[in-house]
């Protein structure tokens, strides 16, 4: 977009009247599906068919020496930068009246309300058309979805909210739009929840483990040398896109917190250790490379290289 418009501008200096584009041999300006969150080459995949990093603990955001934060940059921050996948932990406050984004509980980090999280995605998808975003919600809580869908509702995001053609039964793996579709329906904000939702009440708030497979989180194992399908217990990779935890703990007197001094090596494309190391695993396992690859600090480490290696563009 930003080049586009760049060079609507330089067309317009240089006296071309850029209200009629298809006077240049060209077609009209219709520059929304020319690049489908930032490349072309992924409009026409099915949402199902595109791997992205996502950053574990999204609203988790300080310095790093504070064992409690997962990022040092800023929802708004990670999305310019290009974080397309936000992961986030919520609880209830005020005797279970208002959702927050807190970590384990409250007490231990309160990083503002759900209400501000979401005002937040919503002012950044109204300034990029362009764009597709997942939220992953953990329902720390377990609270009705209703609760969800009021902030949702009362901060304009539903209004992006891609409701599956299917629901409120499952959409097949294989069935999913592509990003052009959802781009041009302005269906631009995928929701998923990993407890209580009720697509027949909610239907936008898809639940996490019909469509998905995770790998163990809290790994302390700086290889990451697996890719076990870890939740939903029992289920099975088929017919599932999957996430996978790829943030390295370290355990002090048996507590876990994020193993910073690690994130270079965790967060590199390539290497022992790397996220491009372990998705290798992991597409020996399922023939398929993960939809999404969660870390923490993604500025650290080389995560935009491993995200375009994953998708091969
Ligand atoms: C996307 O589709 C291509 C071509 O069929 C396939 O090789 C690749 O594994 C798919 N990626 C994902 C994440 O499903
Ligand atoms: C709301 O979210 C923004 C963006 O993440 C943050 O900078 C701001 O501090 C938050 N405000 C409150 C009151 O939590």
């Amino acid at each position: 977009m930003k080049v586009i418009s760049f060079v609507i501008e330089l067309l317009a200096i240089l006296g071309f009247n850029t209200a009629q584009t298809s006077g240049l041999g060209r077609p009209p300006l219709q520059s929304r599906q020319q690049a489908c969150n930032g490349n072309a080459a992924f409009c026409d995949r099915p949402y199902s068919n595109v791997s992205l990093i996502g950053t574990h603990d999204s609203a988790f955001v300080g310095s790093i020496v504070d064992p409690r934060v997962n990022q040092e940059k800023s929802v708004p921050t990670q999305l310019d930068a290009g974080i397309r996948f936000l992961q986030s932990q919520t609880h209830t406050i005020n005797n279970g009246a208002q959702l927050e984004m807190c970590h384990t509980t409250c007490t231990e980090l309160d990083a503002g309300s759900f209400q501000n999280y979401s005002s937040t995605i919503k002012t950044w998808l109204d300034d990029s058309p362009d764009d597709v975003i997942t939220l992953l919600i953990v329902n720390g809580d377990n609270v009705d979805v209703s609760m969800f869908d009021a902030v949702f509702s009362s901060t304009g995001l539903k209004q992006y909210a891609f409701v599956p053609s299917t629901s409120p039964n499952q959409l097949a793996i294989n069935d999913w739009p592509t990003y052009a579709q959802m781009i041009t329906a302005n269906t631009r904000l995928v929701v998923f929840i990993d407890s209580k939702a009720n697509q027949n009440i909610v239907p936008y708030i898809l639940d996490e483990f019909t469509y998905f497979f995770e790998t163990p989180y809290d790994t302390t194992d700086p290889n990451f040398a697996e890719c076990t399908l870890d939740r939903p217990a029992g289920g099975s990779a088929a017919g599932r896109m999957y996430i996978v935890n790829h943030f390295l703990d370290a355990s002090l007197f048996g507590i876990l917190f994020p193993n910073d001094a690690a994130d270079y090596t965790t967060n590199a494309a390539t290497g022992s250790g790397s996220i491009g190391a372990q998705a290798q695993l992991c597409e020996s396992d399922y023939q398929r490379p993960p939809n999404v690859v969660l870390v923490d600090m993604f500025d650290r480490g080389d995560v935009f290289a491993a995200q375009d290696a994953l998708n091969g563009v």
